[in-house]
């Protein structure tokens, strides 16, 4: 079966997913208008900003994305206003040099990177081929980029797949190979020592930032060393996905598939993954954001391959967050609301601008925008 074909079997629940979404989203975007920090969480039904890092948190990319998506969704202009309103403020961001991390991909390239690749706004490419250019520079030629500061030097994460494709743009658009010559051998590296044989992964790896040696393994934000943090498989799912697009590498799909196999093996029960899958079994936590990311990621596969099994799974996991996680309500701006930062941390069921994102690009392939963000 073609794309397009799964996609009319589940059109009425596309169409059904996109009125909501333009129904709700207006309202979203009237309480984000006047403040000056961009949305990360919801609190009495008022936005929040990102608890640390200032304009720096990680996620400050998620809402001017969001924006984009409503836009291309919609047509509506105010919601391409705002988005270049928050990636203006991203600018705070440069300045703070201090507070950057790895995730300047999820920072940049859907922010100005999807401005530019959209309206070529010379200032949107010279953002995102700034981004670029701090993710480069903390490449390890030991193997890997690294994930956080201080003195986590060895340190990096399963989520920084999703990173890379920042790097394989800057190739695509300047020609020069350094940049998808660093993201392909981090992914090498990802696939040898953060995936374990039965298709999951571990979310942090410390590795010998002299030799390359990998050290430990530890829980990070999961249940324990060894287990498996949702997210962090779904990271792994989209991010190998996304690798193989650029890339063409078939052991980046192969990967992405052995993942995905895995997490829809564990998700089937109810379709909303739990935060980690190898928590108990009567703790009910959940992780609407990795069901989002991973939903969203399994079309993505669905389209590479063909295969139905992904199709369905992808839509199976949509179908259960709009039932059981989404808040449609008016005064409530948010849409997912069972999302979970972290399983030994404090957020548990909260909004999460990311989630919402994840969800808008799910419908919006649905709909059949082959627009990539990534
Ligand atoms: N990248 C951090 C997280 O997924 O929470």
């Amino acid at each position: 079966m073609t794309f397009d074909e799964m996609r009319y079997s589940r059109i009425g629940f596309t169409a059904a997913a996109a009125e909501k979404l333009k129904h709700k989203m207006p309202l979203a975007l009237k309480k984000a208008q006047e403040l000056d920090f961009i949305p990360y969480t919801v609190k009495d039904n008022q936005w929040q900003p990102g608890p640390f890092d200032g304009m720096c948190w990680w996620t400050n990319g998620f809402w001017p994305a969001e924006m984009w998506a409503m836009y291309r969704m919609t047509g509506d202009e105010a919601y391409q206003t705002e988005a270049q309103r928050a990636e203006d403020m991203l600018d705070d961001a440069f300045r703070d040099y201090d507070h950057l991390h790895h995730d300047v991909g999820f920072m940049w390239l859907i922010s100005s990177g999807a401005n530019y690749r959209m309206t070529t706004c010379d200032l949107s490419r010279k953002r995102t081929m700034l981004a670029a250019n701090i993710l480069a520079g903390r490449f390890n030629p030991a193997g890997f980029i690294r994930a956080w500061n201080t003195d986590r030097t060895g340190w990096a994460i399963i989520d920084c797949m999703m990173n890379l494709p920042i790097l394989y743009w800057a190739s695509e658009h300047t020609g020069d190979p350094r940049f998808r010559k660093i993201a392909m051998i981090h992914a090498d590296t990802a696939m040898r020592q953060f995936i374990r044989p039965d298709g999951s992964s571990d979310h942090i790896v410390i590795f010998d930032p002299e030799t390359g040696d990998k050290l430990d393994a530890p829980a990070g934000q999961g249940y324990a060393p060894g287990s498996s943090w949702s997210r962090g498989q779904a990271w792994a799912l989209y991010g190998f996905a996304l690798s193989y697009v650029h890339t063409g590498k078939q052991e980046y799909l192969d990967t992405a598939c052995r993942v995905a196999r895995y997490f829809i093996s564990h998700v089937q029960e109810d379709w909303i993954p739990r935060c980690d899958f190898c928590q108990p079994a009567d703790d009910p936590l959940k992780d609407a954001c990795a069901g989002a990311v991973a939903s969203s990621g399994l079309l993505e596969l669905a389209r590479i391959t063909g295969e139905e099994t992904f199709f369905d799974a992808g839509c199976r996991i949509l179908e259960a967050l709009d039932a059981h996680c989404a808040d449609w309500s008016e005064d409530y701006p948010a849409i997912l609301t069972r999302c979970t930062a972290s399983y030994h941390g404090n957020d548990h069921h909260i909004a999460m601008t990311y989630a919402d994102f994840f969800f808008m690009e799910a419908v919006l392939k649905l709909q059949g925008d082959d627009f990539l963000f990534w």
